[in-house]
């Protein structure tokens, strides 16, 4: 059996769903259940004795450890954060709680665990942590991609609170021999994406004839891989990646944000014409750039695709068309997922376009 953590937010979600599609081995599902943790993205689960949803907090040592003695796992998969840029712009105190604090007592927890395991187990652990490719910093146009031995240069609350996390991950390995392995990827998108990021938020904001918020110029550029491209890479970095290595995962698809919110827009034009029969694209609206806005991330993803053999099966047209089409055919889902909370959000970041 495996312990994931984060496992009710999005890419935690498509882990668990696809993981327990391809294979009986339990799952033990450790999740806070914050604004983006949501159980309904679950809901297929209900009644599979394969999978437990546990509500709590990675920070939360006597529970952590009491998971792990009581369920013996054989891994951790952590993918518990607070992952939102722009939050953490407007409050970093959670960030630093639980991507640095978190990640430190969940080390510490796992540690207690695997250190009293027989050897051979004791061997077999891993403990995988889920990073991004925010921890690089901002490339200029022409600059090479990310790769592993980049420099870490993080620029917001939220990609240095992860950045201190992988650190922490990768000192628990040198300093107490804890079987690690880290991936650091680049913007996943799919399905069951909390409509805050920027692609969810451009589908949700066109259905429903809102501005479409572009910050700054829109030429700030992402490196996009769809979400279960991602989890089929920590399939196969738990599988094979060798121990305290770090893997960077990316799908070679730069695009500008622009770019990305006209495809968007295009989709829908041709899948759900708007009433009035307007192009989706004139309701894109700009406003005030992001304070200390990333210029530029792009993910050199050889080493996986070398070492691991791994590749994504999805191009950026084939995954942005299952998306758009999977946000049309699950209103209810996106219409749950905006509660109270979601509105006050989306009030308080964007209030200049009301
Ligand atoms: P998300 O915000 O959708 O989900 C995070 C999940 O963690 C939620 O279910 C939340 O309830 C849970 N959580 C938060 N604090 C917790 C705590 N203290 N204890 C237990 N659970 C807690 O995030 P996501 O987009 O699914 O990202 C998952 C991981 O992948 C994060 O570590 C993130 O940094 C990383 N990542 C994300 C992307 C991306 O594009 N979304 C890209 C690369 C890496
Ligand atoms: P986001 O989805 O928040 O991911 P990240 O900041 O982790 O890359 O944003 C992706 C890009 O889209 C980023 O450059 C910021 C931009 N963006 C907008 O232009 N408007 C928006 O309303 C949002 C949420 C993001």
């Amino acid at each position: 059996m495996i312990l994931v953590t984060g496992g009710a937010g999005f890419i935690g979600a498509n882990f668990v769903l696809d993981w327990l599609v391809l294979r009986d081995e339990l799952v033990i599902n450790l999740d806070k259940l914050t604004y983006a943790g949501n159980p309904e993205t679950l809901q297929s689960l209900q009644g599979d004795a394969r999978h437990t949803l546990v509500q709590g907090d990675i920070g939360d040592s006597a529970l952590v450890t009491q998971l792990l003695a009581q369920h013996q796992p054989r891994a951790v998969v952590n993918f518990a954060a607070e992952s939102h840029v722009d939050r953490s712009i407007q409050g970093p105190g959670e960030f630093i709680q639980t991507n640095i604090v978190g990640t430190f007592n969940l080390l510490e927890s796992v540690r207690g665990y695997w250190s009293n395991l027989p050897v051979d187990r004791k061997d077999a652990f891993r403990f995988l942590h889920v990073s991004t490719d925010e921890v690089y910093g901002s490339l200029k146009k022409a600059d090479p991609a990310f790769t592993e031995t980049s420099h870490i240069e993080p620029n917001s609350p939220y990609s240095a609170s992860k950045a201190a996390s992988d650190h922490l991950v990768r000192a628990w390995h040198h300093t107490y021999g804890l079987p690690v392995v880290t991936t650091n990827c680049s913007n996943n998108y799919g399905p069951y994406h909390f409509p805050e990021k920027l692609i969810p938020l451009m589908i949700v904001n066109a259905l429903g004839g809102k501005p479409l918020p572009v910050y700054g110029d829109g030429q700030q550029i992402r490196d996009w891989l769809y979400v279960k491209d991602h989890c089929s890479a920590i399939r196969r970095v738990l599988e094979a990646g060798r121990v305290g290595e770090v893997y960077n995962v990316g799908g070679w698809n730069e695009k500008a944000n622009l770019e990305i919110v006209h495809t968007v827009c295009a989709l829908l034009d041709e899948l759900r014409p708007s009433a009035d029969g307007n192009p989706y694209k004139n309701q894109i609206t700009y406003v005030t750039d992001r304070p200390g806005h990333d210029r530029r991330y792009a993910i050199d993803a050889s080493k996986l695709e070398r070492e691991l053999g791994w590749k994504p099966a999805e191009t950026f047209e084939s995954g942005i068309r299952k998306t758009v089409q999977w946000y049309l055919d699950n209103p209810d889902w996106v219409a749950n997922v905006q509660s109270g909370v979601y509105r006050e959000w989306v009030e308080k970041q964007y209030s200049e376009i009301k």
